[in-house]
């Protein structure tokens, strides 16, 4: 019993670390074509989901390339990251 809930937590963790390296490298990819991604790094932890929200609503009519349902990825990212979080920041 305890190996079982003991596996089932690891896979639950392991899946979490994947799918938030995947959104800081989806986030990596599409917000660094204009600037560098240091401009989005000195503000992690800094914003609350919605005002991230709106800034990257405001990148998608700058020109960056998300749909609805990547933008709603890299904003949750960019609020739960931590400052110098890799992938995106190096
Ligand atoms: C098509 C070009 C382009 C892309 C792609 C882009 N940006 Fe920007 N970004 C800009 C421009 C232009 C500015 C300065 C004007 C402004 O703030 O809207 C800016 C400014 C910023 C700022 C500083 C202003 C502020 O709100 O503090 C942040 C943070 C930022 N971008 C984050 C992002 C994120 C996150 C992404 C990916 C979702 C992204 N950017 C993708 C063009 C872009």
């Amino acid at each position: 019993m305890f190996i079982v809930v003991g596996l089932y937590s690891l896979l639950m963790l392991a899946s979490l670390v994947y799918a938030q390296a995947s959104a800081a490298k989806l986030t990596a990819e599409r917000c660094s074509p204009c600037h560098g991604t240091e401009r989005i790094c000195d503000r992690l932890g800094k914003r609350t989901a919605d005002v991230w929200q709106q800034t990257v609503k405001r990148m998608v009519s700058n020109g960056a390339k998300l749909t609805q349902e990547e933008a709603s990825t890299v904003s949750e990212y960019l609020t739960i990251a931590k400052p110098g979080s890799k992938h995106l920041c190096k």
